[in-house]
């Protein structure tokens, strides 16, 4: 049986019944295979990475090292929540790595989208292997695979072609050559979601939203600048949190900020303010191929507006995009 293709027979994980049930026979079958020995795990905060992580603390322990690649294209908060929960709640054998500058160096002048991608994806991997390197007697890689990687390869495979090149760890170095623990790789996402709330994790890692692998980075349209970044950091903070408070986070798939590198002509404190402007995304899809505008009510986006004018160093306006996909892809790079 090809133990990559989901049984007919496989029910729908759809409650915490089973769910336990899924979590108490896959910790069998994770102890049974991997004995002893170490295993290791790009840990990046993403709901799939996390529950491979909780799911194997369950299983065994502190032979799961997990590291966290903080590549600095984080939104806010995000790498200090994946250390509280792991770290501190869960106890987990974490390695925390504050890779910025590495990244923020490679990417300093280069605008195309696709060239950053594949810096960040390629660096991505150079900082996970050179942290494995250091460790011993690892012998596995945990990886979060979902069943829609694992369709999405096999349409790869056929010859369609990809709009972006969208990475997750993959292609380590020859030297490095681990044996694969993928616990979830017959999971749907919804499925993945209810297994990480049975297994405890908290309800706002487990209902993040989607957030691409090359994260702020392709947010912070063309060049990347630390002070750019910044403010998109904190404007989508204020976006995110104005969300929670409308009830709007539940309804909508994906909402964030992307700045471009443009600045206009604005005013403040009676003087001329030149300032970039933040471009409101928010959209509903079921399968990110095609997506639709959600409808935001205006006092939301007035406060949203009033709130990332003020409170943003270097941002003067807020602009809302109306583009469904096609024509617009959901991320603006
Ligand atoms: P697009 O922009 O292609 O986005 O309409 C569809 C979905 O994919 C996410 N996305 C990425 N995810 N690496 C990822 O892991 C990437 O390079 C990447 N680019 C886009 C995007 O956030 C949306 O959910």
């Amino acid at each position: 049986m090809n133990s990559n293709k989901r049984p007919d027979s496989m029910l729908r994980i759809t409650t915490k019944a089973l769910a336990d049930q899924f979590i108490a026979e896959e910790i069998e079958k994770i102890r049974a295979e991997v004995g002893d020995k170490k295993v290791l795990l790009a840990l990046s905060g993403g709901v799939d990475s996390s529950v491979v992580a909780a799911l194997l603390i369950k299983a065994i322990g502190d032979q799961l090292i997990s590291v966290h690649v903080n590549h600095g294209l984080m939104r806010k908060n995000e790498s200090e929540d994946v250390v509280e929960v792991f770290r501190n709640q869960l106890k987990a054998n974490l390695v925390y790595v504050d890779a910025t500058d590495r990244f923020l160096g490679l990417l300093a002048g280069v605008s195309d989208p696709e060239r950053k991608r594949k810096i960040i994806g390629a660096e991505f991997i150079n900082v996970f292997a050179d942290e494995a390197r250091k460790l011993e007697g690892v012998e596995y890689l945990a990886q979060g695979t979902i069943y829609p990687d694992i369709l999405e390869s096999v349409k790869q495979a056929e010859g369609k072609k990809a709009v972006k090149s969208h990475h997750n760890v993959g292609g380590l170095p020859e030297d490095l050559n681990f044996k694969l623990v993928e616990p979830i790789k017959l999971l749907y996402k919804d499925e993945v979601r209810v297994v990480g709330e049975a297994l405890g994790l908290p309800h706002g890692m487990v209902y993040r939203q989607p957030f691409p692998g090359p994260g702020l980075g392709v947010r912070c349209l063309g060049a990347i600048t630390r002070d750019r970044l910044e403010a998109l950091r904190e404007a989508d903070a204020i976006l995110r949190e104005e969300f929670e408070i409308s009830g709007l986070s539940g309804k909508v798939w994906q909402y964030f900020i992307a700045i471009p590198d443009i600045k206009s002509v604005g005013v403040k404190d009676d003087s001329r303010y030149e300032g970039w402007p933040a471009i409101i995304r928010a959209v509903n899809t079921k399968d990110a191929m095609t997506a639709t505008i959600e409808e935001i009510p205006y006092p939301v986006l007035h406060k949203i507006t009033s709130r990332i004018t003020n409170e943003v160093p270097g941002i003067n306006r807020v602009l809302f995009d109306l583009t469904p996909k096609p024509t617009g892809t959901i991320e603006w790079e």
